[in-house]
């Protein structure tokens, strides 16, 4: 982006900064914010007009609901029917990458649910938003700080090259720990779990502490307003196009000396990279083939090569099971190229 064009301004968290951001957020501005897993565009929930504004910097569409972070379990309490399985599941995961779906109260203006009758609430973990809240002393919402369906971001640069003439605030916390956006456990109706999107806490393990099934959302609701549309097909994808392959997979290259291409491995490869890969630029998401530390580098990667150059990108999907699940889930809406 050009610099000359960029308004907003980076703060650290010093207790001035925070000071300097409730009160930005109370006068119904935006700010971008760090979290555990991304950082979020925060807005005062309570404020339509500010609310309003989080769809427009984003360009998302008005049928696409908001999560609204809040301080704890008796915040979330002041917006949504806490149910005894919801505050079971609170208790032992807030706060973290756990966000609810649940009844709503009727103090929120309806934008912020783009008119369902439930709210998406979620406790995040990073230190500098806890704090930011409780001074705050208000609900914020946080949708990704990011272009919709476009790649999340997980540092402040990425929020200043998407955002940074749009906003006046990023909180500078760091790199994501967690890299991949919250889990969404829909519990409006706790003999229903149901999974509206994958995340870092599995749906295996929500299922054992929950003592029952969580099934996936009804594909249906694609028609009226959305049930989570973060399950669109098309959403975190980077302006190059991206093919996903298997381990062992050799994906088809076309006319391999005509573009500049870039292959990711899930881990740093053994030993030399196979054949079809010749010419292409090489990296990898995770050097251990930990898939915790490979979350934290997808998004940060597929940016990085989606502004390089590289005209076609190449991707070795995850090993299943646990955070792998929600790494593939975010790969494949990466590589898709149908809206829904
Ligand atoms: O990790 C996260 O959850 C990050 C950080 C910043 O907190 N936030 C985030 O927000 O990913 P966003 O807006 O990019 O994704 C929220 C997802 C959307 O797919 C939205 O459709 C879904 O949550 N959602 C929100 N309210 C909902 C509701 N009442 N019912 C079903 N899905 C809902
Ligand atoms: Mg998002």
């Amino acid at each position: 982006m050009d610099n000359g064009t960029q308004r907003i301004r980076r703060l650290n968290g010093t207790d001035e900064d925070l000071q300097v951001l409730a009160h930005a957020l109370r006068a119904g501005n935006l700010a971008a914010i760090p979290t555990e897993t991304v950082y979020g565009l925060a807005a005062n929930a309570f404020d339509e007009t500010a609310c309003r504004r989080v769809f427009e910097v984003k360009g998302r569409p008005l049928i696409d609901p908001l999560i609204v972070h809040v301080t704890g379990i008796d915040h979330a309490e002041t917006l949504a029917e806490v149910n005894d399985c919801a505050r079971s599941l609170m208790k032992r995961y807030w706060p973290g990458p756990l966000t609810f779906v649940l009844k709503r109260r009727n103090n929120l203006p309806p934008i912020v649910s783009a008119g369902l009758p439930t709210v998406a609430v979620r406790c995040p973990g990073h230190p500098l938003t806890q704090k930011l809240l409780r001074i705050c002393g208000l609900p914020l919402v946080g949708p990704s700080a990011n272009r919709f369906g476009y790649i999340s971001p997980t540092c402040a640069e990425h929020v200043e090259n998407g955002l940074g003439d749009r906003i006046d605030f990023v909180l500078d916390g760091g790199p994501c720990n967690v890299g991949i956006e919250s889990t969404i456990l829909g519990l409006a109706n706790p003999d229903h779990p149901v999974l509206f999107r994958p995340g870092a806490i599995s749906r295996e393990e929500l299922s054992i502490a929950l003592g029952r099934e969580i099934t996936l959302p009804d594909k249906r609701a694609d028609s009226g307003p959305m049930d989570a549309p973060g399950m669109l097909s098309r959403h975190y994808s980077p302006h190059t196009p991206l093919t996903l392959f298997g381990a062992g997979e050799i994906p088809n290259r076309e006319n391999p000396s005509a573009a500049k291409v870039a292959v990711i491995f899930f881990k740093h490869p053994d030993d030399d990279a196979p054949p079809w890969t010749q010419g292409a630029d090489i990296f990898w998401f995770s050097e251990s083939g930990q898939p915790s530390e490979a979350a934290r580098n997808v998004f940060s990667l597929l940016r990085k090569l989606d502004t390089n150059g590289h005209e076609r990108i190449f991707v070795q999907r995850s090993p299943s099971g646990g955070i792998g699940d929600a790494i593939n889930d975010r790969l494949s809406r990466a590589a898709s190229t149908t809206r829904r």
